[in-house]
């Protein structure tokens, strides 16, 4: 991951005008870190099937952690869960105001499809991995999950629909992740399997960041915590022992699905997988 955040650095966005913070604000939180976990699955089928391509992969792997961080930045604004810290720094409406905050996502947001154009692969995977970051990032993706998780604020849904939720929130993102992966290496026989396995990682990532938003706090989440109260996050809805219930539960039954994978992908994807699918344990 080392040769990614390099190739990050590189092609940070650039937009040198008058504007005293504008380049700035495009730049604070892709550097503050980020645990890079969408990039990472994706760079490990890609290792997995063909690491001739993990330089080529780069530029896919650089758009979804955009999409993610434009996310990330428009999820904190004042009309959403109003958070004032996020990847151990000051949000950037914090630091800045909504406005900027506003812009930089919006920029980072179509930043991520102009990067993932340019990527040294052929027009047809190109226009393939558009379509899924666009349709999983976009309207019946992220945003639709993250509608929904404003909307109803203060409203109790049903189990289902929780999980719907955060299927489209999170869930959907992280499966694009190893669906392009697959398509890069030209692996599309098991893009819908890795998709599908992708679903249930995100949803257990999103119960894990519900189980966090109460045992973390916001120096070691480097976010702001306890802020879900009048969300429908897994701990509101179930209570602590049952959220964590949930987790363990869908932690083995992926744990479990892994070892039918081929082993090459087992061992690229493992030490990913293995570093976060206990995590709300931490
Ligand atoms: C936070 O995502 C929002 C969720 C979808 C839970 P991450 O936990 O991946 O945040 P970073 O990228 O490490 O900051
Ligand atoms: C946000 O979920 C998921 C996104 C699509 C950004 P959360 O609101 O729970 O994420 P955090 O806890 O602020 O990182
Ligand atoms: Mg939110
Ligand atoms: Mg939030
Ligand atoms: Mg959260």
């Amino acid at each position: 991951m080392e040769q990614f955040e390099s190739f990050l650095v590189e092609h940070l966005p650039s937009a040198a005008s008058f504007h005293p913070h504008y380049e700035l604000s495009l730049h604070q939180m892709l550097i503050s870190g980020g645990k890079r976990f969408r990039p990472a699955l994706l760079l490990g089928v890609v290792r997995a099937y063909n690491p001739l391509l993990t330089q080529s992969a780069y530029h896919a792997a650089f758009a979804i952690e955009l999409l993610h961080t434009y996310s990330l930045i428009h999820d904190d604004l004042p009309s959403m869960d109003n958070a004032d810290l996020r990847r151990g720094i000051l949000t950037l409406h914090k630091t800045y105001d909504e406005t900027t905050a506003v812009l930089a996502g919006d920029a980072l947001n179509t930043y991520a499809f102009e990067v993932l154009s340019n990527a040294p692969l052929s027009d047809r995977v190109i226009v393939k991995l558009v379509r899924s970051l666009a349709h999983n990032g976009g309207l019946n993706g992220m945003v639709l999950g993250q509608a929904i998780d404003c909307y109803f604020e203060n409203q109790r849904l049903e189990l289902d629909q929780v999980k719907m939720l955060h299927i489209h929130k999170t869930g959907k993102l992280i499966a694009a992740s190893l669906q392009m992966g697959a398509m890069i290496v030209g692996r599309d026989d098991i893009a819908d399997e890795l998709y599908d396995f992708g679903i249930d990682l995100g949803l257990l990532f999103q119960i894990q960041d519900d189980i966090l938003d109460v045992t973390q706090d916001e120096v070691k989440a480097g976010k702001t915590t306890n802020n879900d109260e009048s969300k429908n996050s897994f701990v509101t809805l179930l209570g602590f022992d049952s959220a964590m219930r949930e987790a363990d539960t869908l932690a083995k039954k992926i744990t479990k699905r892994m070892e039918s994978f081929d082993e090459n992908l087992q061992c690229e994807l493992s030490p990913t997988l293995n570093h976060y699918i206990n995590r709300h344990k931490d």
